[in-house]
């Protein structure tokens, strides 16, 4: 199936609730617990989380690594209020992370970070080169980065399948989400393209369920 784009921000209130409110905890632990088993002996201090959306991973690295400073960084004001709002509720945090609007790439992004986290941000972006360029931008030597992402189905099909198997009680909205980035995602095979393109042809890439891959490795 040819990659069909989709909006890249989620800047609409109702679209960003309704993912704010939905269920990722499978997803979102399976991206801690790769983070864990590829990176074990890795003590972030400054960690980037980049297409933070409503913050559930940067406030989960947060609290895992309590010596650290977590930036979340998102283009949708709709994301982060809900982002901010949860970070409020959390006092604990609030000295240590902290959600800013970016929308990548941006030059007045800083670099500096040791540790660059990124989930879902891939598949909504045009030009996928932005995401590898920015992390090597925004990364010190030796940076652990992991990046998760969908991957493209076959088929619209196989598509409407996962669609079924992993949301078939969500709300509408949701399902039409999924489904659309599910054919907005880059295959295995593109995304080894871009990393080569990109100078970070070292990075691995492995399939992780059967619908994300992983990408990690560290900054040269
Ligand atoms: C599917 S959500 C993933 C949110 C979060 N990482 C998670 O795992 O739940 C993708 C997020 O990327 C943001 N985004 C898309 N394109 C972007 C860009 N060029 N710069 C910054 N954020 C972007 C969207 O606004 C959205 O909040």
């Amino acid at each position: 199936m040819q990659r069909i784009p989709e909006p890249e921000l989620m800047d609409d209130a109702t679209q960003a609730k309704a993912y704010a409110e939905a269920d990722f905890g499978e997803a979102n632990t399976l991206f801690q617990n790769l983070f864990r088993d590829y990176f074990p002996s890795h003590r972030p201090r400054r960690i980037l989380d980049l297409g933070c959306g409503p913050g559930d991973i940067t406030l989960a690295f947060a609290r895992r690594f309590p010596d650290s400073q977590v930036i979340g960084i998102d283009g949708a004001e709709a994301m982060l209020a809900i982002a901010r709002h949860r970070l409020a509720a959390q006092p604990l945090l609030r000295q240590r992370a902290q959600f800013r609007r970016h929308r990548l790439p941006d030059p007045a992004l800083a670099p500096g970070y040791d540790t660059l986290i990124c989930n879902s941000l891939l598949h909504h972006l045009a030009d996928p080169g932005v995401l590898w360029q920015e992390i090597q931008r925004l990364g010190t030597p030796g940076a652990a980065v992991l990046v998760m992402d969908l991957f493209r189905p076959a088929s619209k099909r196989q598509a409407l399948a996962l669609v079924e198997r992993h949301a078939a009680e969500a709300p509408a909205v949701l399902r039409r989400d999924f489904f659309n980035s599910l054919c907005a995602a880059y295959r295995e095979d593109e995304i080894r393209r871009q990393l080569e393109e990109t100078g970070l042809g070292h990075f691995r890439v492995a399939r992780v369920s059967d619908r994300h891959l992983a990408v990690h490795g560290r900054l040269n």
